[in-house]
């Protein structure tokens, strides 16, 4: 039986700035943040936004009443979770209004748990053919006013479908994990912003990309030419150059070309929005879907990272029709207001972090379907737009 990804929609928050002008702002080059980072726009998050609200508005986009009433679980993966007890998934399974009869969870590790999250929806859907799985990755990247992260922060989630005969994209069998128990980017419970050892992360994250790639060829026997196109978790789009280089070196043949095209298109939205840590390698898939030359058979090979650190190297075979069940990322990316680097760092600070206290949001010119209104009692206040 094939199981894979039936369906795909991604959601941003409504606001963005231009990292030129964040450059100018922090009296750095322009090209560094463009070329050495790779990296053009970047989502900026208002304080009526987290992570259950841009859950929701992606995973609203894929619901239909027949595909609501197949849903069996509702599986949120974030690094940005918002209580310590109860699952995102339960906050959002009450916005999008499905049934009570469902199981909820939240995953966490960091940016890899989206792919955990795909790999357990694949196993209900084994044991139950009948059920789907809306599995959701939803973050946002927050390293910290004028630190050399901030260039590399962003937001938005990925909500997929998992079910049989998958319209887009059936996931093959053999993939491969690797668990090391590093400190390259962690976020303590006391912490609303992440601590990372910037290059270190790049590096590990390098070495983790060619473990996983060999023992995968290994394993199966599968030339780099069988692939039509390799995907990357992206925190920033030059990270994925960075990876592929190091296992393409200075081949120039067909794959290699091939690749190249295809990471140009794959990192197209990431530049736009910047870092969705969970999210990030399925916008990723979204992008080179809708910008690059993907063709039904077509066999692709997927990197999820997540610091800590775990990765995975997972394949899937593309679906024929499959464009028709990538939701446009255009109107996602379009329908947003440009902000000032000072209301960037305004709506920074206003931020529900980790305060006690009762707050109320003013959600006027929101445009979001969902927004949090405060917190009251101790309870954060959600509601439909
Ligand atoms: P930095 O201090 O800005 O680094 O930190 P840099 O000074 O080396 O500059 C970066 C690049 O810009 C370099 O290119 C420079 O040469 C270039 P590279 O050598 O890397 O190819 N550059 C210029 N290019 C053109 N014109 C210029 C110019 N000036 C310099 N004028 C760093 C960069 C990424 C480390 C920082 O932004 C950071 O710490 N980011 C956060 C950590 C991160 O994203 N790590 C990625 C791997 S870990 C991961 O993916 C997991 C993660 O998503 C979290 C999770 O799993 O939960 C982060």
């Amino acid at each position: 039986m094939k199981i894979g990804i039936d369906k795909l929609a991604f959601a941003t928050t409504d606001k963005y700035m231009d990292l030129r002008e964040l450059a100018a702002a922090r009296n750095v080059d322009p090209d560094k943040y463009t070329i050495g980072i790779g990296q053009d726009l970047q989502a900026v998050v208002p304080p009526t936004q987290d992570i259950v609200t841009l859950a929701a508005a992606a995973a609203q986009k894929l619901l239909t009443p027949a595909i609501a009433q197949r849903i069996s679980t509702v599986i949120v993966a974030t690094e940005s979770g918002i209580d310590n007890s109860k699952a995102a998934a339960i906050y959002v399974k009450h916005l999008l209004g499905l049934g009570d009869f469902v199981r909820t969870v939240e995953l966490k590790e960091a940016c890899y748990s989206a792919t955990a999250g795909l790999q357990f929806a694949r196993g209900i859907v084994a044991l139950n053919p009948q059920e789907e799985v809306l599995v959701i990755a939803a973050d946002i990247a927050r390293y910290g006013l004028n630190t050399p992260g901030e260039v590399t922060q962003g937001a938005g989630a990925v909500a997929m479908i998992v079910s049989q005969n998958p319209r887009v994209l059936a996931i093959e069998d053999t993939s491969v994990s690797l668990t090391k128990d590093i400190m390259d980017f962690w976020r303590p419970l006391y912490a609303t912003e992440a601590f990372v050892d910037g290059k270190y992360s790049t590096s590990v994250y390098i070495d983790c990309f060619r473990e996983v790639l060999t023992r995968y060829q290994q394993l199966t026997g599968r030339p780099l030419a069988d692939f039509s196109a390799l995907l990357f978790h992206l925190p920033f789009t030059k990270m994925g150059k960075k990876a592929l280089e190091a296992v393409l070196g200075d081949r120039a043949d067909a794959t290699a070309e091939r690749f190249r095209r295809a990471l140009a298109a794959s990192q197209a939205a990431c530049r736009q929005v910047g870092n969705l840590y969970t999210g990030s390698l399925y916008l990723a898939l979204m992008s080179y879907l809708q910008n690059g030359e993907a063709q039904a058979g077509d066999r692709l090979g997927l990197f999820s990272y997540g610091s800590g650190a775990e990765g995975e190297f997972f394949t899937g075979i593309l679906q024929p029709g499959f464009a028709d069940y990538v939701l446009p990322l255009s109107s996602a990316l379009r329908d947003r207001q440009q902000v000032s680097v000072a209301e960037y760092e305004r709506l920074f600070n206003q931020q529900l972090g980790m305060t006690a206290e009762d707050i109320n949001f003013s959600t006027e010119g929101d445009s979001a379907p969902f927004v949090l209104a405060g917190q009251k009692d101790h309870q954060r206040q959600y509601r439909a737009n």
